[in-house]
């Protein structure tokens, strides 16, 4: 099937959770895209300094605001969204995201592999690498910045039947995009690294953010990239399909070809 897909590369507004979720709505007012990705904790900044900052935009994952605000944009736009933030459930904070649907359904992912501070105000995520259904059926794996480095974020997401990983970031370490070829290549599905630009210092805690928003597609190569600094969407259409063949050669799959009995120490 041929689909519109898409990142949209920008700086959100540190603790702004309105101003950021309107920008984020009129990107995708704009962007006439069946699957559109926006960064990690794109609706609140990342540079936390104290855990009352998080408390103070946190929120639940359907009741919430973003929720609210992208389930009206998703409908008016017929675009299924992947946006990260930060959510609230109980005592504790965890660096999500959701998948939000046209049709109004939406799914949550935790991220599982905390990165550096990210320790001191989230918990792990319990969710779990799932895939879910997207605009026309598409399947939809989500992971979060830092889950790249463990090649079992992607593989599990592939072995759940993800045709395409949609991947927030927040990068600050420079392997990411060119790791993400070879992420998409071993499991040949295709991926798109939503990361956001800018630096933001808050009250000493910095970040330089390395921009360079990318698509991917099933054979590991790079369709689109932003550069490091700007604000950019960039949309392509892809052939959703081309996913799904996992053969190498005639002799080789990437799925039947694994030799599970080898793979635990
Ligand atoms: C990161 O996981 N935000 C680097």
């Amino acid at each position: 099937m041929k689909y519109r897909v898409g990142f949209c590369q920008f700086q959100p507004e540190f603790l702004a959770k309105e101003k950021n979720l309107e920008k984020i709505a009129n990107m995708v007012n704009n962007a006439k895209a069946d699957l559109l990705v926006f960064p990690e904790l794109a609706t609140s900044g990342y540079s936390f300094a104290h855990i009352s900052e998080v408390a103070q935009i946190a929120e639940p994952f359907q009741k919430g605001l973003t929720s609210i605000v992208l389930k009206k944009a998703a409908w008016e736009n017929k675009c299924s969204i992947v946006v990260g933030f930060a959510e609230s459930d109980n005592d504790k904070f965890y660096n999500s995201s959701m998948l939000i649907n046209p049709d109004g359904s939406s799914y949550l992912y935790r991220k599982i592999h905390l990165f550096y501070h990210e320790k001191k105000f989230f918990s792990p995520g319990d969710t779990g690498f799932k895939v879910y259904p997207a605009k026309h059926d598409v399947k939809i794996g989500m992971m979060v910045c830092f889950d790249w480095i463990f090649p079992e974020s992607a593989r599990t997401l592939m072995l759940n039947g993800a045709q395409i990983i949609a991947h927030p970031a927040n990068l600050v370490l420079p392997w990411c995009q060119q790791a993400m070829l070879t992420r998409a290549l071993e499991n040949r599905v295709f991926t798109i690294t939503s990361n956001r630009n800018g630096y933001e210092n808050n009250q000493g805690v910095s970040n330089d953010f390395t921009g360079l928003s990318q698509i991917t597609n099933a054979k590991g190569e790079r369709l689109l990239q932003a550069n490091q600094t700007e604000e950019f969407t960039g949309i392509i259409e892809i052939e959703t399909e081309d996913a799904d063949n996992k053969s190498i050669t005639e002799f080789n799959n990437l799925i039947t070809d694994r030799r599970e009995e080898f793979y635990h120490s």
